[in-house]
């Protein structure tokens, strides 16, 4: 299933993260892609307000993965250094740990992921105007996608 969702403030951005946090359940992979700057990060801040997180969510990119605890836990993953020769298998642990992972450049490491995940693409459309594009494969994340909206 597919969903295209354009949003035009840094707000929005938060609100359908936080929309999208409320939905997940344990064991929920969402793969984050898009251009450096696109909102991954701040999109990932507003899932993590949907997950009941206080704690501030900042880029994990120099630490690979942060973890949040909330209504689940919140596995926060950047492998825009990795890649699918790098030999980090042991991530593959977190996505049957039962909290929720959200990995920006997920594409990275294609060869890790699961079966069926949320693969959401987000667009730098100029200015603070963004398009998301959600793409879900399996039954699960199906009946998720239909349950996402600004
Ligand atoms: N509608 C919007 N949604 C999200 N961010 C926006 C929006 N409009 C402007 N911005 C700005 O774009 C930037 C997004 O940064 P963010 O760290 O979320 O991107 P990222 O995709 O995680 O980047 P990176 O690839 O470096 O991890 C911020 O500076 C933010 O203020
Ligand atoms: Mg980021």
């Amino acid at each position: 299933m597919k969903k295209e969702i354009i949003i035009n403030s840094i707000e929005d951005t938060i609100a359908l993260g936080e929309k999208l946090g409320k939905e997940l359940n344990k064991n929920m992979v969402v793969c984050l892609e898009g251009d450096l700057g696109a909102g991954k990060t701040t999109f990932t801040k507003g899932i993590g307000k949907g997950l009941d997180i206080c704690e501030i969510i900042n880029s994990p990119t120099f630490v690979i993965m942060k973890i949040y605890n909330g209504r689940l836990p919140l596995y926060h993953l950047d492998v825009y250094r990795l890649d699918n020769e790098s030999g980090d298998d042991y991530l593959i642990e977190y996505f049957e740990a039962g909290g929720v992972s959200v990995i920006e450049w997920a594409d990275n490491i294609s060869d890790l992921l699961p079966a069926d995940f949320l693969k959401i693409s987000i667009f730098d459309m100029g200015d603070k105007m963004r398009k998301f594009v959600f793409e879900s494969t399996g039954y699960i994340y199906d009946l998720l996608l239909e349950r996402v909206e600004l």
